[in-house]
């Protein structure tokens, strides 16, 4: 695992885009896996504006987002407006989890066969829990788990409370799985602020454990993590 430290969320969002921005110019083909929630929005903000400098076309780029709320589109509103209505980007080329379909366990599976047959994820962008979970893997999450319904915890429903001022917050998701996650060739983990530092720490110096999901990309060969100096705060190093 590969630790890059940045000063601030600033920082941490231009290099992220700088970083995601060349290789969907060197690619021939490329399939990214994306992330919401409030830590990549600055990324999506400069990739977009790069997209717009350069005349970046993305006939060539696919997309497949981690996770849904159930019953909600509220990550494929954000998707929409914070980043694929700037790129220019066909609608078949991007994936979501459909929180709304009628048989959820049917929809993880089509969802798994999506990602298959795209030919796997290049690139993996993910974010980090207060509590440690990637995607919606909440602890105690196998590491070998696949795309799967969650009841969130009490911790990411209050994190995340503050997006559903218009509709009532859900309390499940469907979330690609820890081993969906692994399989990526390559991942870029983003923790931006000291409310990420304890489970900095454990991703860093604790133990490999389900019960702080992110610890598992320790079995990764190709991580790379930007962090700012709040999200280290607790790093020993930084000490
Ligand atoms: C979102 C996701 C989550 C978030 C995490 C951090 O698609 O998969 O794991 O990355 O909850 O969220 P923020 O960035 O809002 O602190």
């Amino acid at each position: 695992m590969r630790l890059i430290k940045v000063s601030d969320e600033e920082e941490l969002s231009r290099m992220a885009a700088e970083y995601v921005f060349s290789k969907i110019k060197r690619s021939e083909r490329i399939v990214l896996g994306l992330a919401t929630g409030r830590t990549p929005l600055g990324m999506y903000r400069h990739l977009s504006k790069y997209s717009k400098e350069y005349k970046q076309s993305y006939s060539h780029v696919h997309t497949v987002n981690l996770d849904e709320y159930v019953g909600s589109r509220a990550y494929h509103d954000y998707m929409q407006q914070n980043f694929f209505d700037h790129i220019g980007i066909h609608k078949n080329q991007t994936h979501l989890p459909d929180g709304n379909a009628v048989d959820l366990e049917k929809e993880c599976k089509r969802y798994e066969e999506v990602v298959k047959q795209l030919g796997g994820i290049d690139l993996q962008v993910l974010g980090i829990g207060e509590n440690g979970h990637i995607g919606f893997n909440e602890p105690g999450t196998d590491f070998s788990s696949r795309t799967h319904v969650v009841e969130l915890t009490e911790s990411t429903l209050r994190a995340n409370a503050k997006y559903f001022t218009h509709e009532k917050q859900p309390r499940k998701a469907i979330t690609m799985g820890i081993g969906t996650i692994l399989e990526s060739k390559e991942i870029l983990l983003l923790a931006a602020g000291e409310k990420k530092a304890r489970a900095l720490r454990e991703l860093f110096q604790g133990t490999i454990n389900s019960d702080i999901p992110a610890t598992l990309l320790n079995h990764h060969p190709n991580v790379i993590v930007l962090a700012d100096e709040g999200a280290r705060s607790l790093l020993e190093e930084e000490s």
